[in-house]
């Protein structure tokens, strides 16, 4: 039911909701997105901020796009729901006419959802992605001119592909009290030999190279289609050597045996190239997570597609967003073979919800990605990061900016979302 089943000749049945009947379904065709001019994206509101900053970011790429193709595009936009709007619409926090919604649009923005506590989901986010197979987290980190702690800011500029269906955080997990950790503890202690403490409890860890293949195949189709030069494996290998150290020789295995033509490693960048590396190629290196973290930091140039398994993914995605400023900016997406929902790495702000406080910045630059990297529309992805960068340029910002800039009056949501619509409308094509 997930990943590609779900796309190719997938005609679903909806109760509640219905497909808008102006615009049309962006398709599959031989392994192909095909994306028509009046596509339907979908669009779930979410929890908190989440309405408000939907409706600034939809509104934003309604104006790029028609201001990039002289209105000969444009998104026709369909709303489902999660969280506690469908809570009141349907009894249920994730509708099943959701993930249809999504598995037929392909594409959807998405505010972000309260975890419920206790009970029911561990994660509305969570269930979305396994119920759909969104295996990649891509998380991009551009640096606009935001205030930001980091001294080299200006050379981060990073895309992260974290893994999202493996490693320790795949919930393979017993407390240290449980019958499951005691026979798994007998087990261990029969089988191997192995004697862990009565009082552990015991996570699993598991890493395929089915997984790892597909999530590099994805890093390397982006760095190619985006002129990227060098795509870094991020592991801890030389500790973890059968889950972390395989995630990078199967990441080298996709790399030279799938993308041959495009791939030089970093021993034939010296060997063969002499430490130049030839136009059209591009570099796959390696490097450990712990020399990573530092390394970002240190020699932010040096890194443009990072791929990683999830754990380091969560602890560098974040590191690397924090350089330029934090939370307020950071895009995400998750990513499936031919589908992807773009979501901001926030969450519903409980203390900002129907303020107009809120910096709809990482809400917009998520929707911004979508344009990009599903439906191929790079240029109105591109004034809207034009569009941003202007805004900070000339301190028309939200309050979580405005108290880290010097005698800056703070814009409310909606006043910051008409200046970027503003500037978009000043741009030429
Ligand atoms: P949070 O990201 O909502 O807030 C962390 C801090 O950043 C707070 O001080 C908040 O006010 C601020 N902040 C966040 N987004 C902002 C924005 N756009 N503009 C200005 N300030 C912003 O994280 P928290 O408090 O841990 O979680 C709140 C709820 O959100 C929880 O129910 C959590 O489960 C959920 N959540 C949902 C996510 C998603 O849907 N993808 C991701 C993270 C959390």
């Amino acid at each position: 039911m997930a990943g590609i089943d779900s796309v190719e000749g997938f005609e679903p049945r909806f109760k509640r909701v219905k497909p808008p009947e102006e615009g049309e379904r962006i398709k599959v065709v031989d392994g192909k997105l095909v994306v028509p001019d009046k596509p339907i994206v979908a669009y779930i509101e979410g929890d908190g901020i989440g309405p408000e900053i939907v409706a600034a970011a939809r509104r934003v790429i309604d104006a790029a796009v028609e201001v990039a193709y002289g209105g000969r595009r444009r998104i026709v936009w369909w709303e489902l729901y999660a969280g506690h709007k469908a809570m009141k619409i349907y009894g249920e926090l994730l509708p099943e006419d959701t993930l249809n919604g999504i598995r037929y649009t392909l594409v959807a923005l998405k505010g972000p959802l309260e975890t419920p506590v206790g009970g029911g989901y561990r994660s509305l986010n969570v269930a979305i992605r396994q119920a759909l197979d969104l295996y990649a987290n891509i998380r991009p980190v551009y640096y606009l001119g935001q205030p930001a702690p980091h001294c080299y800011a200006e050379h981060d500029n990073f895309v992260i592909f974290r893994e999202n269906t493996e490693d320790l955080y795949a919930g393979i997990e017993w407390p240290a009290d449980s019958p499951e950790a005691k026979k798994l503890r007998e087990f261990l202690k029969r089988e191997f030999g192995i004697v862990l403490r009565e009082d552990a409890g015991i996570g699993l860890k598991p890493i395929s190279r089915f997984a790892t293949h597909r999530i590099m195949r994805k890093a390397l189709r982006w760095a190619i289609d985006h002129g990227n030069k060098i795509v870094t494996i991020m592991h801890k290998g030389n500790i973890m050597k059968y889950t972390e150290g395989a995630f990078r020789e199967w990441a080298y295995e996709v790399a030279l045996k799938e993308f041959r033509d495009y791939v030089v490693t970093e021993q034939e960048l010296y060997e063969k190239y002499g430490g130049k590396l030839p136009e059209g190629k591009i570099l796959v290196n390696d490097r450990i997570a712990d020399n990573m973290l530092q390394q970002i930091i240190t020699r932010p140039w040096d890194y443009e597609v990072i791929v990683t398994p999830n754990v380091n993914g969560d602890y560098i995605s974040d590191e690397a967003n924090a350089l330029v400023g934090g939370i307020g900016m950071a895009a995400g997406m998750n990513a499936g073979d031919f589908m992807a929902v773009a979501e901001p790495v926030h969450g519903t702000a409980p203390k900002y919800a129907g303020k107009d406080l809120a910096n709809p910045t990482a809400e917009i630059l998520s929707g911004a990605l979508l344009l990009e990297a599903m439906l191929g529309w790079k240029e109105a992805a591109q004034m809207i990061r034009e569009a941003i960068k202007r805004a900070i340029k000339e301190k028309k910002v939200t309050q979580d900016l405005a108290r880290h800039m010097k005698d800056v009056k703070p814009l409310r949501t909606s006043e910051y979302t008409e200046v970027l619509i503003q500037y978009l409308r000043e741009m030429k094509p």
